[in-house]
This record gives C-alpha cells, structure tokens and sequence, in this order.
C-alpha cells in the first residue's frame, strides 16, 4: 500500500494524477496573547521545516505548546487551562492563542483561549465560537514528540493511548468523537453508579452507548496499528523499524469475533460489574485499558528495555510512518512539533529526518538550543531566534 504511493507498475500506463493537489494544513499565522511567557507575540510560517533555536527557558516549548492547542485535547504538556495564563498578566486580561491555518479548504481562523470570567477555554473557528474540540480534528491535526514523552514507554498506558489516539486523527478525523464520546460515557456511568446505583434502566442505556463507543474505538486503534505495522516494514532508512501492537480486552476479542459479538460482551460485562466498579470507584473493562505495545524489532526487546535514544528514534519512526500513511491516504500530513529532538539524533537519523519532512511537504516545528543542529537543513528551513519571549527571524 506505501510502495504503491510513489510509482506505478512499470508496464502501467502513465496516466495524469486523479488526486487533486491537496496541500497539507500547516499554520501560516500564529498570534499569542498573554500565554505562558509571552504578553504578545507572532509569528508567520510556510510549510516545511520552522526551525526554533534559543537558550533554556526562552519560550520555545511554550511556542510549541500554543501550535498544539489547535488539536484537540489539552495541549502537548497536557495541562489545565489556568497554566496558560501569563503570570504577571493584568488579572482581567485572558490568554489566547490565535491562527490561521492554510490547507485544502483555504484558509481558516482558528482560536483558543480563556473565557473572560471564567477558567472555561472556548474555541472558535472562522468567527463562530464555541465549536467543539472534535471540529478541530476536521481542520488541522498535529503530532508531537516532547523530551517529557521520554517516559513514554516506561510509564503507564494512558500516555501511549493518547499517543496513538492523535496518530489516528490525521487519518481519520472522527476518531476526535469517538474520544470524548467515550470519556463522557465514563464519567456518566460512574456518576450514576455513584448518585443512583438504582437506576437500571439509565444504565443499561448508558452502557449500551458506552460499549458502542468502546469497540468503535478499539477498531478503530487496532486498524490503525495494523496499517501503521505495515507502513513501518516498509521503510527504509537508519530508523529503527518496530514491532507495533495494539493490546487490550477488546482489542484481543476483536482480532477473533465480529464487531457486534464484542459489544455485546462488554455490555454484558459492565452490567455485570457494577456494584464492584461502584465500589472501586473505576470501570474495570473497557477501551480505556488498550494499550500500544512496542518492541524493538533489532534487538527484540520491548520497548522499555531500550536506550532513551532508541526510544526517541522509535517514536519519530512511528510517527514518520503515520505520516507518511496520512499522505499516501489522505494526501495530506499532520503538522509535527519537534521539541529537542534534533539534539537527540544522530547525524545519519537527523539527515533522514530531515529528508523525509521534504519528501511530505510537512510544516515540522522543531527546537534546539544549537543552530549548528539543523545546518543539515541547508536554505531548506525557515529560522526563528526566540529570547525572554521575543521571536525574530534569524
Ligand atoms: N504561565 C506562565 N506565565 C509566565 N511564564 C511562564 C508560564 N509558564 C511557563 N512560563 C515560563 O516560560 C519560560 C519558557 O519556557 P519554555 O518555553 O518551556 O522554555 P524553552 O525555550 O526552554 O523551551 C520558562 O522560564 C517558564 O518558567
Ligand atoms: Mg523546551
């Protein structure tokens, strides 16, 4: 399916491209308003690589962490809302974070921010507000990889989940839903068994939406997994190629039984579970017990055995691979914040790094504190120095 992407079979006829020259979304515009350290500040873009270098604590993971709130979810440092706020900022100024995104449909605003008065944060897209974090996912996805994500296969597997989850929205945009979905149908559930464990009827029915929800998530990884299996076989390169797995209770039962058959189990399991769900205060089955398994295929060690930076060369495999399926499928790539990565490559994985984000047109944010790094990138870059919260082109 990947080799098909760049030539067709030697004896087929050259026929012209029927896929329309779709540009991947990439943002061309961003504007903070009192987020993090910085009162004002902005910054324009084209695709490709937008190379980020200053000292420690200058704003360039914050950067990073604006571009990020245009995806669904609460950002690449997975925070409340209150964090944004610049401290120091006038008590009744609120932060925003403000784009305009280029991609197949034109150009769209989008924006984020605190609600005066409130800690609520709205988003707005084109003018209207209030959209919903779902909507984001029709627009622009975006995928990151953070020196916090060292920990990501050491700790538990809800950060793998998430990963997984925001490789999935750059395939498949309703995958956002299915998400938040889920998440609400948790919460109700657990209210109700909590407020009105007598309410059998409201249970069944949340349970039925819940299951639902569940298994559509759970296919929707292990199909995921399995294209991203087959895209990371395929390539070529100093990467390391691993071994993916999506593992979890309804995964397994979905390799074997139908779609239906599955739900069916895991409604008759949350009923079943109730009153010891009530008492331990969590849902003991469902699709929040999946998990990303990762092995590193050289060596056949799972991936928590391995060297921090062969963690770090499996995850920018893994996402290369997800965007490369992306442009083979969609014709479009997701957006990729590369926080410290660079520092972390070595010169034959940086230089394939490089290339590749060339090769998808990708718009690639990526930081450091030593310019020296991207040299590789030749006049390919667009450089940006970033001081106490002052960017300037370079
Ligand atoms: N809400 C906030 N208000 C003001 N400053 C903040 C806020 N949150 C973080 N900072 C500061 O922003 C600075 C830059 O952080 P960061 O972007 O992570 O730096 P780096 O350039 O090393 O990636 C840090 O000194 C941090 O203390
Ligand atoms: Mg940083």
């Amino acid at each position: 399916m990947i080799a098909a992407r760049n030539q067709p079979a030697n004896d087929a006829p050259s026929l012209p491209s029927i896929r329309k020259p779709v540009v991947s979304a990439s943002v061309a515009r961003l504007t903070l308003t009192e987020f993090r350290c910085y009162s004002a500040a902005r910054i324009e873009a084209r695709p490709g690589a937008v190379v980020l270098t200053g000292p420690n604590g200058a704003g360039k993971t914050n950067l990073l962490e604006a571009i990020s709130l245009l995806s669904p979810g609460r950002g690449l440092r997975s925070v409340r809302s209150a964090d944004f706020q610049r401290i120091g900022a006038h008590p009744d100024a609120v932060w925003g974070v403000a784009a305009t995104i280029v991609g197949p449909a034109g150009e769209t605003l989008v924006g984020t921010g605190r609600e005066a008065g409130s800690e609520r944060r709205t988003i707005q897209i084109d003018g209207r507000l209030g959209r919903s974090q779902a909507a984001l996912a029709e627009i622009l996805s975006v995928v990151w990889l953070t020196p916090h994500m060292d920990r990501l296969f050491i700790e538990g597997a809800k950060a793998r989940r998430r990963f997984l989850d925001r490789l999935i929205f750059g395939l498949d945009p309703a995958h956002a839903g299915r998400v938040t979905r889920h998440d609400l149908g948790l919460r109700q559930r657990a209210r109700l068994l909590a407020e009105r464990p007598g309410e059998a009827a409201w249970l069944d029915a949340v349970e039925a939406e819940l299951a639902a929800t569940g298994v559509a998530l759970a296919a929707a990884r292990v199909d995921m997994v399995g294209r991203l299996a087959q895209a990371l076989d395929a390539a070529t390169g100093p990467f390391p190629r691993p071994i993916i797995t999506a593992q979890g209770p309804i995964e397994a039962r979905l390799m074997q039984e139908p779609a239906l058959a599955v739900e069916d189990w895991l409604k008759a399991g949350l009923a079943r579970n109730r009153s010891s769900d009530a008492a331990q205060g969590e849902t003991q089955i469902g699709a929040h017990r999946g998990d990303l398994g990762v092995t590193y295929r050289e060596k056949n060690v799972p991936a928590a055995l391995t060297s921090t930076g062969e963690q770090k060369a499996m995850l920018v495999a893994i996402i290369l691979a997800a965007a490369r399926l992306a442009m083979a499928e969609r014709g479009r790539t997701p957006i990729l914040l590369l926080d410290e990565v660079a520092a972390h490559l070595d010169e034959a994985r940086r230089q394939a790094l490089y290339g590749e984000i060339g090769a998808l047109g990708v718009q690639a944010w990526m930081t450091g504190t030593d310019r020296a790094l991207f040299d590789a990138l030749d006049g390919a870059a667009q450089h940006f120095s970033i001081r106490d919260a002052h960017i300037t082109p370079a």
